[in-house]
C-alpha cells in the first residue's frame, strides 16, 4: 500500500474512533476502537486520564497555530491545574495527611532543558514555576518553602488551594487515620468517584520538536514532604529530541524505582514502539516488585519522533487523551493484570 492510500485508511479509521469516542460522550474509547497507533500528522499533543482531553484542547490551541510544543504543554497541563474539580492536581487537589495541598510538577524541552518544584504550596500552577526554573535560573529543582519563595519573586500570587471539597473529604479520612494512600484504581473513594491522579503530556510541534509536563497533588493523605515521579526528570517525565519523550501516571514510588519515564525514552531508542517500549517499563516494575505492583497502579505514556504514540498499564483503568490533525479522542490503554 502506498503511504497516501495507508495514510487515507487510517484517516478513515481515526474518524470513526472519534465518531465512536464522541457517541460515548466522555467516556474512554473502548479498546475495540483503539486506534492504530501508527496514525501520525504533527503536531500532535497526547496526555494522561480522560481529564487529558480538555487539557489537549489548551495545547492544541498552541500546537495548531505553529507554537512550540514547549509552550503547548505549559498551556495544556494548567487546564486542570486550575480546575478545582479535579482533586488530583493543582488547585481542589486532596491534601497531604497534616490538611496541606503540596504540589510537584516538571517541565522539559527539545534541548533538554528542564525545571522542576516538589512540595511547592499555596500556588495554583507549578508547571508555570517549574519553567521559570528551567528558564530563570542555573537549577532544575526548587523545593518547599524555597520554591514557594522563588514563585512568590517572580510576582506569582499565594492562594488557598485547599477547596472545601477536598477539606472535607480530608476531615473524614482524618476521624479513621488509616495512613493507606490510594492512588488510580478506580471508584475506590467513599462515593464511588475515581480517584484519577497526575497529568502528564507530552507534544510534537510542526517543527518536530518534543516537549513535556507533568504536574499532581501526588498521593492523597500522603505524609507531608513525600514527594513522587512527578517532578523528577527522568521518572515522572522524559524527552529526547533525537528519540521521543514519555510520562508517567501512578503510584510514583514504583515509577522512580526504575527511573521510567527515561527507560521508556531509552527503549524507544533502541527501536522499540511507544506502545512496547511502556509495556516493557510496566514489565520491569512487575519484576522488580511484584507484590508492590499487584496492589498499585502505574501508566506509561509514550511519543516517538515519528509521531507514534502508545501506552501501557500495570492495571485496567488507565487511559489517555490523543490530539492531532485527525484524532481528538481518549484511548483505553492496553495493561498486564488481566
Ligand atoms: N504519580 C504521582 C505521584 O506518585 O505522586
Amino acid at each position: 500500500m502506498t503511504d497516501r492510500r495507508k495514510f487515507v485508511k487510517l484517516s478513515l479509521l481515526s474518524s470513526a474512533a472519534v465518531l465512536a469516542g464522541n457517541k460515548l460522550m466522555g467516556k474512554a474509547t473502548p479498546a475495540s476502537y483503539v486506534v492504530p497507533p501508527t496514525v501520525k500528522d504533527n503536531p500532535i499533543v497526547i496526555s494522561t486520564w480522560p481529564f487529558g482531553k480538555p487539557a489537549n484542547a489548551a495545547a492544541w490551541e498552541v500546537l495548531r497555530k505553529g507554537g512550540r510544543a514547549l509552550d503547548a504543554v505549559e498551556a495544556g497541563v494548567r487546564v486542570p491545574e486550575a480546575d478545582p474539580h479535579n482533586q488530583s492536581v493543582g488547585y481542589g487537589g486532596r491534601p497531604d495527611r497534616d490538611g496541606r495541598v503540596t504540589l510537584d510538577a516538571c517541565i522539559m524541552d527539545e534541548n533538554s532543558k528542564c525545571g522542576s518544584v516538589a512540595c511547592l504550596e499555596h500556588i495554583v500552577h507549578p508547571i508555570s514555576v517549574a519553567r521559570m526554573v528551567m528558564e530563570k535560573t542555573p537549577h532544575v529543582m526548587l523545593v518547599g518553602d524555597g520554591a514557594l519563595q522563588f514563585a512568590l519573586a517572580n510576582g506569582l500570587k499565594k492562594e488557598n488551594l485547599l477547596t472545601p471539597k477536598s477539606e472535607a473529604e480530608w476531615r473524614a479520612w482524618l476521624k479513621d487515620h488509616k495512613y493507606k494512600p490510594v492512588i488510580n484504581i478506580e471508584n475506590q473513594l467513599p462515593g464511588g468517584e475515581s480517584n484519577h491522579d497526575t497529568i502528564g503530556m507530552v507534544a510534537m510541534d510542526k517543527n518536530g520538536n518534543l516537549s513535556g509536563a507533568c504536574t499532581t497533588s501526588g498521593l492523597s493523605y500522603k505524609l507531608h514532604g513525600r514527594v513522587g515521579d512527578s517532578p523528577i526528570i527522568g521518572a515522572g517525565l522524559y524527552v529526547d529530541n533525537e528519540v521521543g519523550a514519555a510520562t508517567s501516571t501512578g503510584v510514583g514510588e514504583e515509577v522512580i524505582r526504575i527511573v521510567g519515564s527515561h527507560l521508556v525514552v531509552e527503549l524507544m531508542r533502541q527501536g522499540h514502539s511507544p506502545e512496547d517500549a511502556c509495556k516493557q517499563a510496566v514489565e520491569r516494575i512487575v519484576a522488580k516488585s511484584p507484590a508492590a505492583a499487584r496492589e498499585a497502579q502505574v501508566g506509561f505514556l509514550a511519543l516517538n519522533k515519528k509521531g507514534d504514540f502508545g501506552g501501557y498499564a500495570l492495571q485496567k483503568g488507565f487511559s489517555y487523551a490523543v490530539r492531532n490533525g485527525n484524532l481528538n479522542t481518549v484511548i483505553e490503554s492496553k495493561y498486564h493484570y488481566v
